[in-house]
């Protein structure tokens, strides 16, 4: 769907061409995009400033059809951030008037102070994700996506571009799946039915599955987990996915979130809390769909991701608050609030990774904590690790796919706030502050010495309201993330 092209605009027919224009600069080296530009500019009175669009129908002397023209504003504004952004609204806006084929115009790198791949990145990320429409609920489809977007650059750049784009198009198709995952109702995604979907796409990829159910998840003694899942009639399991290429030595494993529905349990959550408690299994659908990703990519990186799923209901056969369960690795927790499930199923999976695959590096995903989001928004995740060299490849990961994480820290001290009277460890701090640490440290003390970084994106995993390049619901927060950290440890 998303392809690199050179076609001729003044010769060869073009239905729609997208072109993206500074206000105070030029940024295209093609000539008759330059002329395109110009008659926007003069006809129209279109500058180019952020998110103007204009649109020009048979302009002389090409054969295209129709040219929406995107303004991004400032040249020195413009990074790739704004391109996606302004691809996305294109999209968008051919997908409203019905089009089912574009091509957008690649301004010159040399003008923007971009490289190339950089470009056609952020623009084929902006455009394949803002293509995405999430109706399959919806009797009646009134919007169709796109069928094919082409990217126009220099006869040259095809070549040495076009395993690029295809890279793009696959990890972009494993975001969409992980918003497909998030957004579905949990009526639809019982842990038993979510693990099924995930198997099922893993399967064809080849990737090695494990699926743990609930008896043997009480034989290997995941007591945490299955306190979480008692609840429930819909039972916990583990599933497993293992991505192993020839030849790799390191393995690094991810771990996700995976609770289909989080009541908040016998603790149960206020209505207002509860309305998209669908998406509490976002990390786990981030790290199935990154495994997914990997096989497809064929990358070279060794990894395994693990996946406890859970739905966290109240019911007599719920686990209470007080109540005292021993975690997989034999310390036993006090159960002190049975909404701070996520940590409890985590540490099970994480002792479990640890014991069983020796990771080089572990990192998990998890929708976390509120109180994350009482920090840093609905759009930026916290970042908790104790290891320099992860904390640099978290934040220039960050910083390449916008998927923006900030660094909290892990305080020693803090760590008093989770002992209990009773047990090994309380589930949650003494205090209500601080909460987005107190559970990252509930974490640490099961991590064992092993490199490893936690992400908490209780906020940017899901939108109520439609962004740029994302419909409203899951986001595929953390796929595009997890490709570039893996990418750039396999070479560390
Ligand atoms: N799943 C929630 C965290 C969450 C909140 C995610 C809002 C997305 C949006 C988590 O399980 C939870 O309930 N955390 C509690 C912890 C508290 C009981 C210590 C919270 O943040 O309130
Ligand atoms: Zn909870
Ligand atoms: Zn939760």
């Amino acid at each position: 769907m998303l392809n690199l092209t050179t076609v001729d605009i003044t010769k060869e027919k073009v239905g729609t061409l997208v072109i993206p224009v500074c206000e105070d600069k030029e940024i295209h080296k093609q000539k008759t995009v330059i002329k395109l530009v110009k008659e926007a500019k003069r006809l129209t009175g279109f500058k180019g400033s952020s998110k103007e669009e204009v649109t020009l129908y048979r302009p002389s002397g090409t054969k295209i059809h129709r040219v929406i023209l995107f303004g991004l504003g400032q040249l020195k504004k413009t990074e790739g951030e704004s391109l996606r952004i302004s691809a996305g609204e294109a999209v968008k806006h051919c997908i409203k008037k019905g089009l089912s084929q574009i091509v957008i115009a690649v301004p010159a790198p040399e003008i923007l102070k971009m490289e190339l791949c950089e470009l056609i990145e952020a623009l084929g990320e902006g455009s394949v994700l803002g293509n995405h429409l999430f109706d399959k609920y919806k009797k009646e489809k009134k919007l169709k996506p796109l069928a094919s977007i082409r990217l126009l650059v220099q006869p040259s750049a095809v070549e040495a571009n076009e395993p690029l784009v295809s890279r793009v198009e696959t990890i972009c198709q494993g975001t969409i799946l992980a918003r497909d995952w998030v957004s579905m109702p949990s009526n639809d995604k019982k842990p038993d039915q979510f693990a099924r979907s995930i198997t099922q796409i893993a399967e064809k990829e080849k990737l090695n599955i494990t699926v743990m159910d609930e008896k043997s998840l009480k034989r290997n003694k995941f007591g945490a987990l299955l306190a979480v899942g008692a609840g429930s009639r819909s039972k916990p399991c583990m599933v497993i996915l293992e991505y192993r290429p020839a030849g790799a030595k390191k393995t690094i494993a991810l771990v996700g979130k995976g609770v289909t529905f989080d009541s908040g349990g016998i603790n149960l959550k206020p209505s207002g809390s509860l309305d998209h408690m669908k998406s509490d299994m976002s990390g786990a659908a981030a790290v199935a769909a990154t495994l997914i990703t990997l096989a497809r990519l064929k990358s070279k990186t060794r990894v395994v991701g693990l996946m406890p799923i859970v739905e966290n209901m109240p019911s007599a056969t719920a686990t209470r608050p007080g109540d005292i369960v021993t975690s997989f690795d034999g310390r036993t927790i006090e159960i002190a609030n049975t909404d701070a499930e996520g940590r409890l199923i985590l540490v099970d999976a994480i002792s479990y990774a640890i014991k069983t695959y020796k990771p080089h590096v572990l990192i998990d995903l998890a929708t976390l904590t509120g109180a994350c989001m009482v920090a840093l928004g609905q759009r930026i995740a916290g970042a908790f690790t104790m290891d320099e060299e992860l904390a640099q490849i978290i934040s220039k990961a960050s910083e390449r796919t916008h998927e923006r994480c900030w660094r909290l820290p892990l305080p020693e001290d803090y760590k008093e706030m989770l002992k209990s009277d009773f047990a090994d460890l309380r589930n949650i701090g003494d205090s209500r502050w601080g909460g987005a640490i107190t559970a990252a440290l509930f974490l640490s003390e099961f991590v064992d010495g092993t490199r490893w970084a936690h992400l908490d994106i209780a906020g940017p995993s899901y939108i109520k309201k439609q962004s740029a390049y994302c419909g409203a619901g899951g986001t595929g927060f953390g796929v595009r993330l997890l490709c570039r950290m893996l990418e750039m440890l396999s070479v560390s």
